[in-house]
């Protein structure tokens, strides 16, 4: 016997509950995918309760925090602004599509490995998406810029030191990876760091030489 088709699926779903039932195909973290959802649902609901992707977090649900920040066609949007209804036809990651097939993390999730910017984890997915979106905008950022990547997106703890460290080292795995210098654009500022804290903290014997 012929299964049945989504329309009679769909039919049934609004029989059943009295909601209109959308069929949404979508291309989720490389994988097509078609989910039947009630047509008021969010984007991040469908993919945390249809698409069974919990990384995805929901913390304000008003655009505010980037906690459900997820990657639409490569831009960074939040989910929790979106109804799943929008995602037909395109292609969304979130941080479980982000590792390569054979497991090897991202570069910004090796980089919050390596500078301990995970913390409690629930930010963490967001800020992941936002700053892989970022880095392919900006290969090579400053302090300054790696800041400003990360300011739409609310951490509870503060630890916005090392997720910001995590920015820039994402970026010099991501150039190591290319087969490129790791200092990047930012070399000649890095060297120049380096020759201030070097000069900064070397003073004659007894502090009184003229150092200006
Ligand atoms: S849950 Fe979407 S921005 Fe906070
Ligand atoms: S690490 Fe938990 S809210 Fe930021």
């Amino acid at each position: 016997m012929a299964g049945k088709t989504t329309e009679q699926t769909l039919a049934e779903l609004y029989e059943e509950t009295g909601e209109q039932h959308l069929a949404v195909t979508l291309t989720f973290n490389k994988v097509p995918q078609t989910i039947l959802v009630p047509s008021r649902t969010l984007a991040s609901d469908a993919i945390r309760h249809y698409l069974r992707k919990t990384g995805t977090h929901v913390g304000c649900e008003h655009g505010v925090c980037g906690a459900c920040t997820i990657l639409l066609n490569g831009e960074p949007v939040r989910s929790c602004l979106l109804l799943a209804a929008s995602l037909h036809g395109q292609d969304v990651t979130t941080v479980e599509g982000l590792a390569d097939p054979d497991g090897t993390l991202h570069p910004v999730q090796q980089a919050f490995v390596e500078c301990h910017g995970l913390q409690c984890g629930f930010c963490t997915p967001g800020f992941v998406t936002t700053i892989a979106a970022y880095l392919e905008k900006n290969d090579s950022p400053t302090r300054a810029e790696a800041t400003e990547a990360i300011s739409g997106n609310l951490c509870r703890c503060t630890g916005y030191q090392n997720i910001k460290a995590a920015v820039l080292r994402a970026a010099e795995i991501r150039r190591e990876r290319a087969g490129l210098s790791p200092l990047g654009g930012d070399d000649e500022l890095a060297a120049l760091s380096l020759d201030d804290k070097v000069r900064g903290n070397t003073a004659p014997v007894g502090g009184k030489g003229d150092r200006t």
